[in-house]
C-alpha cells in the first residue's frame, strides 16, 4: 500500500508515537503513567527503546512495530560516517528490538520490512541508507494509521444508534499510530453522530482497559463502562451486549487469533451466550506462515506484576492467550470485513495470503 501524505486523525486523540522537532529521537506517550500523567519520552537510544517496549511505556501491536522502525531510522542516522558501521549497528538493534516482546507478529513485521530496505539500497551510500530507513518508517506509520481509518470505516457498519459493544485490553489509539483498531469503528460511527456505548473489561494485571481504553474513550468523547474482567460472562449473559470487538497480536493461518491474556474467556462466554465476536486488525497482524495458534509465542511477564503475594507462591503470568477460529465471527480488517466460516482464500489480507480455514 502506498503511504498517504495526508491521513485523517481523530482531534481527540493522542498520536502515541512521533518525531522530536529536530528529527533525532522518537517520542513516546509513556502510557506507564496513564490516566494520572500524560507524559511523554524522547528516545533516541536502543537500551531506551528496548526497555519502552518491555516495560509497556509505548505498547500495542501495531504501535510496537511502528516505534521500532522509527527507531532503527534514528540508529541509522547516528551510524553515519561508516558504512559497514552503520549495517552492523542496524542489524544489531533489529536483533534486540526483536527479543523485546515475542507474541505481537507487528514487531518482527516492521523489523523484517526494515532490514529488507538495506538490500535495496547501496552498501557504500551512508546517506541515502539513512534516508531510505527514514521514508520506511514514516510509510509504515502513515499506512498503519490508513489501516485504522480502513478498518473504523468497515467496522462501523456493525454499529447502530445505541449499540453496545463489549471490548477486552486496549486496541485503541494508544496500541496504534492512528485511531485504533478494536475501537476505530466507535470513533468513526461517534463521528458520524452514531451514539454507542463500550463496555471494558479492566485486563488484569495491567489494567490496559481501565487506565486506557476508558482513558481515550473519555477525550473522544464515547460512553464507556470500565468492569471487572470476571464481570464480563455475566454481562454477556444479560443481553446487555450486542458484539464483542477485540484487538490481536497475532493471527495464524487458520484464523487462531493471539491476544490479551483473558480474551479466549470472553470469546467462550459470547458463543455461550450468542454474542458475535469480532477481532479487528491490520494487514501487518495476519501470520501468513505460523499455521495455526498453537505455533504463536506466548509471552510470559514478570510475577510481580500480580503483586502482592505471599512469599515463595509459583506464578503463571501469560500476556496473551489464543481464541479458536472457531469462536470468531469475523475479521474486521482494512479490506473489509471477512465473516466465518473463512473459506480459503477468501480473504488475501496481505501477502503471502493468510487460508483461513485451513
Ligand atoms: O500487552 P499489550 O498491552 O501490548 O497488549 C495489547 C493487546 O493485547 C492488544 O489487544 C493488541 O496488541 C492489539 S492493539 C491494536
Amino acid at each position: 500500500m502506498p503511504a498517504p501524505s495526508v491521513v485523517p486523525h481523530h482531534s481527540a486523540l493522542p498520536l502515541v508515537v512521533t518525531w522530536t522537532a529536530d528529527g533525532r529521537a522518537v517520542r513516546i506517550l509513556d502510557q506507564r503513567a496513564l490516566p494520572e500523567h500524560e507524559a511523554y519520552l524522547d528516545i533516541a537510544e536502543l537500551r531506551d527503546a528496548c526497555d519502552a517496549i518491555r516495560t509497556l511505556a509505548v505498547r500495542g501491536a501495531p504501535a510496537i512495530g511502528v516505534f521500532a522502525a522509527m527507531v532503527l531510522a534514528t540508529i541509522a542516522e547516528q551510524g553515519r560516517g561508516d558504512a559497514y558501521a552503520q549495517r552492523d549497528q542496524i542489524r544489531a538493534a533489529a536483533a534486540q528490538l526483536r527479543a523485546t516482546r515475542p507474541t505481537a507478529v507487528n514487531l518482527a513485521w516492521a523489523i523484517d520490512r526494515t532490514l529488507a530496505v538495506l538490500l535495496r539500497v547501496d552498501a557504500h551510500d551512508v546517506l541515502g541508507t539513512t534516508q531510505a530507513l527514514r521514508a520506511e518508517a514514516d510509510a509504515i506509520r502513515a499506512e498503519d494509521a490508513a489501516m485504522c481509518r480502513a478498518i473504523g470505516e468497515h467496522g462501523a457498519s456493525l454499529l447502530g444508534a445505541g449499540t453496545s459493544v463489549l471490548t477486552h485490553c486496549n486496541a485503541g489509539a494508544l496500541a496504534t499510530a492512528g485511531i485504533g483498531t478494536a475501537l476505530a469503528p466507535m470513533y468513526v460511527a461517534h463521528e458520524r453522530g452514531v451514539r454507542v456505548h463500550v463496555f471494558a473489561n479492566e485486563t488484569r494485571p495491567l489494567r490496559q482497559g481501565a487506565r486506557l481504553t476508558a482513558w481515550e474513550l473519555a477525550r473522544a468523547g464515547v460512553s464507556a463502562t470500565v468492569l471487572p474482567d470476571g464481570a464480563a460472562a455475566g454481562l454477556l449473559a444479560s443481553g446487555r451486549v450486542a458484539l464483542v470487538l477485540v484487538g490481536a497480536d497475532r493471527i495464524a493461518v487458520n484464523g487462531d487469533t493471539a491476544n490479551k491474556v483473558g480474551t479466549y474467556g470472553v470469546a467462550l462466554a459470547a458463543r455461550a451466550h450468542g454474542v458475535p465476536f469480532y477481532v479487528a486488525a491490520p494487514a501487518s497482524t495476519f501470520d501468513g506462515v505460523t499455521p495455526h495458534g498453537a505455533g504463536i509465542p506466548i509471552e510470559e511477564r514478570d510475577a510481580r506484576e500480580l503483586a502482592p503475594l505471599p512469599q515463595g507462591v509459583a506464578v503463571w503470568n501469560p500476556a496473551f492467550d489464543i481464541t479458536p477460529a472457531s469462536l470468531i465471527t469475523g475479521f474486521i480488517t482494512d479490506r473489509g470485513i471477512l465473516h466465518s466460516p473463512f473459506a480459503d482464500g477468501a480473504n488475501g489480507v496481505r501477502p503471502p495470503p493468510p487460508r483461513l480455514g485451513v
